[in-house]
């Protein structure tokens, strides 16, 4: 197969230049037959990926890429040693003149930079900013959120559990009933963090970011869920139109998906729309009493609306990045566009 090929390549380079030494010749000797530009072994693997089915040319790309960068930083360092070991018998060892090593910048990553737009936004509207464990217990992920041990609604967050009873948060919700543990009403919160589900494709990803909203007060209807989550969308996304579609949590009753028009297609259609104009963007409702009575809130008297959003999709839909996976693969070519 074309990838072991590869591998083969890779280590006869790297037992040729092991044999070259420190010798200046040798190692441009080795730099032509592998890197050379005529003829070089790397050339002739670069042809050969023309040549593959279009479902291997993806992982054989990859792997020809890490061998040439392999390639390129041993021959650099090998020519650096050879050179310095020729300079030293002739030169004093240390040219304080030279200039220094400039390390490679970072830049934030487009989700933190999503983050904290969106805290911005909420953070003018009063509310404050909470956080969570990643590790969770399942009272505080499931069960206080009304969803029972054998409720349907728990297979639609496939869980990486834990050994013994904990397990990874699939979502922010239990924020919601940590906070409201500890502290009585009126609660306004956003909660950002990492959650977990075994879910793997162009847009879900086994670990993601969501955030999530909370009001809890004498007197908050639909109306306030309505015009607050308004406010937010078209503040962000400037202006979208936004539209309320009734949807199904066990957390919160009445339930709504939110849905903007689609920032690619401006809402006539498109393939990042799935040519319906409209995106999902989160996940809403008024909290359900049965969470308030299982947390010892008074449901007479209080009521409230909470929401939940991905951040990773946010950042996506903001910057215009086709695929979720990207993001997590630490590759500063991607963050550094959005220094
Ligand atoms: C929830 O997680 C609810 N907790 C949201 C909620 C909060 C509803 C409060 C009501 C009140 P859902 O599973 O639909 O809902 O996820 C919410 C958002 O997270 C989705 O709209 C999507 O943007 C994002 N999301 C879900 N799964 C993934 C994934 N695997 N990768 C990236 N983003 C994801
Ligand atoms: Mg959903």
């Amino acid at each position: 197969m074309s990838l072991t090929r590869l591998e083969e390549v890779r280590r006869a380079f790297l037992a040729d230049l092991d044999a070259a030494g420190p010798d200046a010749a040798a190692i441009e000797e080795v730099r032509v037959r592998y890197a050379g530009r005529r003829s070089g072994v790397l050339q002739e693997l670069t042809a050969v990926l023309r040549t593959l089915p279009n479902e291997e040319k993806r992982e054989y790309g990859r792997a020809l890429n890490e061998l040439k960068k392999l390639v390129e930083s041993k021959l650099r360092a090998a020519k650096e040693r050879a050179s310095s070991s020729g300079r030293a018998a002739s030169r004093p060892v240390i040219d304080v003149t030279l200039p220094g090593h400039v390390p490679p910048r970072g830049a934030e990553h487009p989700v933190h930079l999503v983050r904290r737009r969106i805290e911005s936004i909420f953070l003018r509207m009063g509310y404050s900013v909470e956080d969570g464990p990643e590790i969770e217990d399942d009272w505080h992920n499931f069960e206080a959120l009304n969803l029972p041990p054998d409720h349907p609604a728990r297979d639609d967050q496939d869980t990486f559990y834990l050994p013994g009873s904990s397990l990874l948060r699939t979502h922010t919700s239990p924020v919601q009933a940590r906070v409201m543990e500890k502290h009585a009403p009126p609660i306004r919160i956003v909660v950002p963090g990492r959650v977990y589900r075994r879910d793997s494709d162009l847009r879900h990803s086994p670990m993601f970011h969501q955030l999530e909203g909370l009001v809890v007060d004498e007197g908050i209807t639909f109306g306030h869920l309505k015009a607050t989550l308004e406010a937010f969308l078209k503040e962000l996304f400037h202006g979208v139109e936004v539209r309320f579609r009734p949807s199904y949590f066990p957390f919160t009753e009445p339930s709504a998906e939110v849905d903007i028009t689609c920032i690619f297609c401006g809402g006539k259609g498109c393939g990042v729309c799935s040519r319906s104009g409209w995106i999902e963007i989160l996940g809403s409702g008024m909290v359900d009493p049965r969470v308030f009575e299982k947390i010892g809130i008074d449901a007479d008297r209080y009521t409230g609306f909470a929401f939940g959003l991905g951040l990773d999709r946010v950042a996506m839909l903001l910057y215009g990045i086709p695929d979720l996976r990207l993001m997590f693969s630490g590759d500063q070519r991607v963050t550094r566009q959005f220094a």
